[in-house]
């Protein structure tokens, strides 16, 4: 059973319903091959759009892929260019405010199961490019309802805070003391290919830092590896050769074929792209750090004070927020409040065993008796209890959990 908080989830990506995959591009015409459409498709490519605007038997980019979240899931929306049900009405101001800040045409916040926080480094010249591309489409009449998130999940203002935390807006930026394919790859890998988003492990706390990590991560039951330069876990010892054949056919010889989520990644973008883009991709990985000093740096969190982290992030952070800030007049903060660090642990455990009835303009805390074991409760308090400056005694424990349970069946 996987259970991942649903901020952590969306930075490590959404992964794809195992029934979506399968969409071609190779049904896709061109158009009239003007070089700008032609440009555009190749960049779509390498945004592996097609894998989730697509759904299970549908029309490329007539939208349905369906993204599973432990809170809901979403299908992702229609981007052919029919004015009702796709992309006609947009403007490429329009589109490019989708790709560079995550905001749609309604003004709102999009959830980033769309990668936007890897598209933001795309240019306005290439977004502008898709545009042109996904705009020549055949215009398809397909209606979608993309929000199938559970209360409070499915309400865009729930992505305020995880804006703020983990999104950060701004093109890529090449460094102009490496090479022209060092920095296309660059481009590629950390821009409209969204490797990071499956391949980065999430922070205990939440954070973004991991956004240039590369280190593997756990993703809806499979295990993207480690891709950074690291000898024994990463690509160290792949050749750039190796990397690039890989991405081109999904095999190292005599060693590794994709079998999971990277067999659609290659079938529908990386297999299209040139061997020059390949190359730059791979020598890029090449030079990603074995470990970035961010991890280093911080202190290990203890075994039990992991467990606890991860507890909260599945089960509180939706509301309370990564760093226990809450939402001003929305959730409360768990961070400096008095009810949390209290002597006694009873406050926190009571509020999780029984919820909270609305009350002072809030809205009611549910209930998790019935989610959560004794041992689990008991390590969510003493996490909350110890964190973001919070300096109770970790004395929660299973035992009084269950005294607390059995009065409470009284
Ligand atoms: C991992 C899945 C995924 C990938 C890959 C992806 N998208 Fe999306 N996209 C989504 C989801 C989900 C939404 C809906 C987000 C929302 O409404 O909050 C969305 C929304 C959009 C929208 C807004 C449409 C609307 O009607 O609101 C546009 C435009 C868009 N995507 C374009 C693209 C382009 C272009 C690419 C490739 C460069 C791409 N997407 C790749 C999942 C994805
Ligand atoms: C949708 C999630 C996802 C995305 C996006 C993704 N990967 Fe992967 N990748 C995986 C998973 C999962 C595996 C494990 C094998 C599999 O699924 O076939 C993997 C395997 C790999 C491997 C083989 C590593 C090994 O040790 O065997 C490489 C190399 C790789 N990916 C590179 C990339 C690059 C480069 C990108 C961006 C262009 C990328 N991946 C994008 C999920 C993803
Ligand atoms: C669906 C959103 C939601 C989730 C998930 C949630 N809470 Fe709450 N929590 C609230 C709200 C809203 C309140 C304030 C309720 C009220 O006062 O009416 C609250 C109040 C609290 C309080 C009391 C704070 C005070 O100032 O009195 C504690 C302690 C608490 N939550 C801990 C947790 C823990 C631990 C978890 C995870 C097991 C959690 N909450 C999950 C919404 C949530």
């Amino acid at each position: 059973m996987r259970n991942t908080g649903v901020f952590v989830l969306l930075v490590t990506g959404c992964l794809l319903d195992a029934a979506s995959a399968g969409a071609s591009a190779g049904t896709q015409s061109p158009g009239a091959a003007q070089p700008i459409e032609q440009r555009g498709e190749y960049l779509a490519t390498a945004g592996d759009c097609i894998s989730c605007h697509t759904g299970p038997g549908g029309k490329p980019f007539a939208g349905g892929g369906r993204l599973n979240t432990p809170f809901g899931y979403l299908l992702a929306p229609n981007i052919t260019p029919d004015p009702e049900t796709g992309i006609g009405g947009w403007t490429a101001d329009d589109f490019y405010r989708a790709m560079h800040e995550g905001v749609n045409r309604r003004g709102q916040d999009m959830f980033p199961c769309m990668p936007f926080v890897f598209y933001t480094r795309v240019t306005r010249d290439d977004s502008d490019a898709i545009y042109a591309y996904l705009r020549a489409l055949q215009p398809v009449r397909n209606a979608v309802d993309v929000n199938h998130l559970r209360f409070p999940f499915d309400q865009r203002w729930s992505m305020a805070g995880w804006r703020e935390l983990f999104f950060t807006e701004g093109t890529f930026k090449s460094d102009p003391t490496a090479s022209d394919s060092w920095n296309r790859g660059a481009y590629l890998v950390e821009g409209l290919g969204h490797c990071s988003a499956c391949h980065s492990p999430r922070d205990v706390a939440g954070g973004i830092e991991t956004r240039h990590e590369y280190t593997g991560a756990e993703i809806d039951g499979w295990f993207a590896p480690n891709i950074s330069s690291n000898l024994h876990v990463g690509l160290g010892s792949w050749t750039a050769d190796e990397i690039a054949t890989y991405l081109k056919t999904g095999v190292r010889k005599g060693k590794t074929t994709t079998f999971g989520p990277m067999a659609e990644v290659v079938h529908n973008s990386t297999s299209k792209l040139t061997d020059a883009d390949l190359a730059a991709m791979a020598q890029y990985l090449k030079t990603l750090p074995p470990e970035s000093p961010l991890r280093t740096a911080r202190a290990v969190p203890s075994e039990s004070q992991q467990r606890g982290a991860t507890l909260y992030l599945d089960h509180c952070a939706a509301c309370h927020q990564a760093k226990g800030r809450g939402m001003p007049g929305i959730f409360p903060p768990l961070a400096g409040n008095g009810a949390v660090i209290a002597g006694d642990p009873g406050n926190v455990l009571q509020a999780m065993l029984n919820g909270i009835p609305m009350q002072n303009g809030y809205i009611p805390m549910p209930s998790f008796a019935s989610q959560l074991r004794d041992q689990q409760n008991a390590a969510i308090a003493n996490y909350v209890r110890t964190s973001w400056g919070n300096t109770a005694v970790a004395n929660a424990s299973a035992p009084e959990v269950a005294r607390l349970r059995a009065a409470r069946a009284q």
